[in-house]
């Protein structure tokens, strides 16, 4: 089944095939990243944006007007009739009247799965409160291969907020499965969850997590494994491909007191990158505060704007697939989908940022997840405890 009219949600409803595709024909619409082509002529994309964005709303409106098509939009939700009560499956059935594609960011974990249950057109997930933002992830990788050449073997540090940073644990995801070798630091407080660990070690990539990168540094037996007996006291800062680094997630944590205790705990300066490599690729999702060096950016290694400018023509490639419009199908003839299955559980997800919990028109659903054998909610993915697999 081709990627034409499905919706993305997650970076597990792209095959690796798919996701290959995708970078390839990114790579065809680089020369009209900048000009402009007729291959969406005529079609129209929402772009109904819940929550703030600089980079994915523009650079999807950007995308989809190089590709000759047009964009309506909505940069926050009080400008909609959201703000006078209507629900976001209204809103969704409402936006596919007058497009053909829409992209949705919004604060409620599971939120594009929702807005993808009632709408007939393809979503896409801008970004679903703290569980996914798999087009960051597409341009992510891309920007690795690209730049570093390729995504299996790399060896990936993420620095950052492991716990309610949706670009860090899609990314994660993304890494794991095209076989790039991934050491985490996040600060106490900020690690990952059990099921993201779960899911990273399903994947062939065993969680490596550390509170510093000073932790990192220290660990005799991570240099040992990545630059081998004779490494001798080489420091393992020198061995990553790329450092990838997230800002703390300040609006997603449940007290103003709680951000406090974590914030400004880590920072990319000059001194950092002395001790990596010259082709050392300085990643980040953007927007940074202070956890990357405003010194460090005249740096070529300063990898995170080249990587925001990837987005227009990863985003190009992405919309042409989904609506069918790319000059060759993004296919994967064996992708069956993800492997969920409807799972029977009486209750309510025990999320409380989920869309379930927060839409009041919504029946909780859950499914098993196979490859975690777990149930888990159908829309945010946590899982239920006490729900027999
Ligand atoms: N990387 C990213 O999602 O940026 P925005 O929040 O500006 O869209």
């Amino acid at each position: 089944m081709g990627l034409a009219g499905r919706d993305v949600i997650s970076v597990f409803d792209l095959s690796n095939v798919e996701i290959e595709q995708l970078m390839d024909l990114a790579d065809e619409m680089e020369k009209f990243s900048r000009g402009i082509t007729d291959v969406c002529g005529g079609r129209v994309m929402a772009a109904l944006f819940y929550e703030p964005s600089t980079r994915t709303r523009f650079s999807f409106e950007a995308a989809m007007q190089r590709l000759g098509g047009g964009a309506i939009t909505c940069a926050e939700a009080g400008t909609t009739s959201a703000a006078k009560g209507e629900t976001l499956a209204d809103t969704v059935r409402i936006v596919e009247c007058y497009a053909d594609v829409i992209v949705i960011r919004h604060p409620l974990e599971g939120s594009a799965a929702l807005a993808a249950e009632y709408a007939r057109v393809p979503v896409i997930n801008g970004g679903d409160g703290a569980h996914e933002h798999p087009t960051q992830t597409l341009l992510d990788l891309y920007t690795l291969r690209k730049e570093h050449g390729a995504i299996k073997g790399a060896r990936v540090l993420l620095v950052g907020d492991l716990k309610y940073g949706r670009a860090a644990r899609s990314f994660a995801y993304g890494l794991a499965r095209f076989g790039a070798d991934i050491v985490c630091v996040a600060p106490p407080g900020l690690e990952m969850d059990a099921q993201m660990a779960r899911r990273l070690a399903q994947l062939g990539s065993p969680v490596r997590q550390y509170p510093s990168m000073e932790a990192v540094a220290a660990d005799d037996e991570l240099r040992t494994a990545f630059t081998g007996a004779r490494g001798g006291k080489r420091d393992v800062m020198a061995v990553f491909d790329a450092i990838y680094v997230t800002r703390v997630q300040k609006e997603r944590f449940p007290s103003a007191q709680a951000f406090e205790a974590v914030k400004s705990s880590y920072a990319i300066t000059m001194e950092v990158l002395k001790r990596t490599r010259s082709d050392t690729l300085i990643m980040h999702p953007l927007p940074r505060v202070d956890e990357l060096d405003y010194g460090i950016d005249a740096d070529p290694r300063a990898t995170y704007f080249r990587q925001a400018g990837y987005g227009v023509p990863m985003r190009m490639a992405l919309l042409a697939a989904v609506l069918g419009k790319a000059a060759r199908p993004v296919a994967d003839p064996a992708w069956r989908g993800r492997a969920l299955e409807a799972a029977a559980w009486e209750g309510k997800c025990s999320n409380p940022r989920c869309v379930s919990t927060n839409e009041r028109y919504v029946t909780p659903r859950f499914v098993r997840d196979a490859d975690l054998n777990q149930v888990v909610c159908a829309y945010c993915e946590r899982p239920v405890e006490g729900a027999q697999a």
